[in-house]
């Protein structure tokens, strides 16, 4: 469900799983976090994350989020989490169809987000009765202003490209033509710069954000008691059995 293939320099990291929108199950994340703590020791400059069949991820599988008790949701994703967030090389996502959930929450940890111009985006966590994670409720604001991060993260409407880039999601998008060309282009460009520079320059950009281990510990507690709650049970059931949430047990 994971593939990785390493190929002059360039590590891709491909989420597979169509039938289910390359929805991530736990061992997805432990593959994916492995293959980001192995990469600069198995000569990778750069990686490459995608999905497979022209689709990111619709986010965290609905049914994992059943089957596994808070404590084993936490540890999994953690471990990608945090493999993402100290990750020394450069992190290219390319994007397109759905980056729902933690699809789109993973792209404020890469470091160059180029998009499909029809990709949908969206952190519906409060439509499942959750709270944001992997820091977006830190980060939006600061890239996006209050204003749109509220629109994001207390709406958790799906929006565009357009939104996407205003708020700092993602570089740039581009038609489905001409995305593999711009990645490729630029991962030539990073190839070409000389790797200590690179490494060093990216832990300097990255130390801005002091706060952000801290913020997801502070987030994942929240995040463990909103998976327990009546809406968020309501939720999952009412998408495992594709019918609308019962929004009359809110208070
Ligand atoms: N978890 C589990 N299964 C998922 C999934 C997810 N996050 N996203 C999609 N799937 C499954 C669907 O249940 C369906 O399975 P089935 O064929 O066995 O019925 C299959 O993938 C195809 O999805 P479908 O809903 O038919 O595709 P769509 O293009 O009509 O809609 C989405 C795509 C992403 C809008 C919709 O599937 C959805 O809302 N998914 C849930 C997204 C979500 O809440 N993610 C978690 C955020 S925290």
């Amino acid at each position: 469900m994971i593939k990785t293939h390493l190929d002059q320099q360039i590590l891709s990291i491909v989420i597979d799983r169509p039938e289910k929108k390359n929805a991530l199950v736990q061992s997805m994340y432990k593959d994916i976090a492995i293959a980001i703590e192995t990469a600069q020791e198995k000569g990778a400059k750069v990686i490459l994350m995608t999905g497979a069949n022209n689709c990111f991820t619709s986010g965290n599988d609905v049914a994992d989020f059943i089957r596994n008790d808070s404590q084993g949701e936490i540890n999994d994703t953690y471990r990608f989490m945090v493999a993402l967030l100290n990750c020394q090389l450069p992190v290219v996502a390319k994007v397109e169809g759905l980056a729902i959930g933690i699809g789109t929450t993973m792209l404020l940890h890469c470091d160059f987000v180029l998009a499909n111009i029809d990709t949908k985006f969206a952190m519906p966590f409060i439509n499942l009765g959750l709270v944001p994670e992997y820091a977006s409720s830190y980060i939006i604001p600061r890239t996006a202003g209050y204003l749109k991060a509220n629109e994001l993260l207390l709406l958790g409407e799906t929006f565009d490209v357009n939104m996407a880039k205003e708020c700092g999601i993602i570089n740039n998008s581009f038609d489905a033509e001409s995305l593999d060309a711009e990645v490729t282009t630029l991962i030539a460009k990073l190839k070409a710069k000389p790797l200590e520079a690179l490494v060093a320059s990216k832990t300097l950009i990255r130390n801005q954000l002091h706060g952000v281990q801290k913020h997801i510990d502070d987030e994942l507690k929240v995040f463990a008691r909103a998976m327990q709650s009546d809406a968020a049970i309501e939720a999952f059931e009412a998408f495992m059995q594709k019918r609308p949430i019962n929004t009359d047990i809110y208070k």
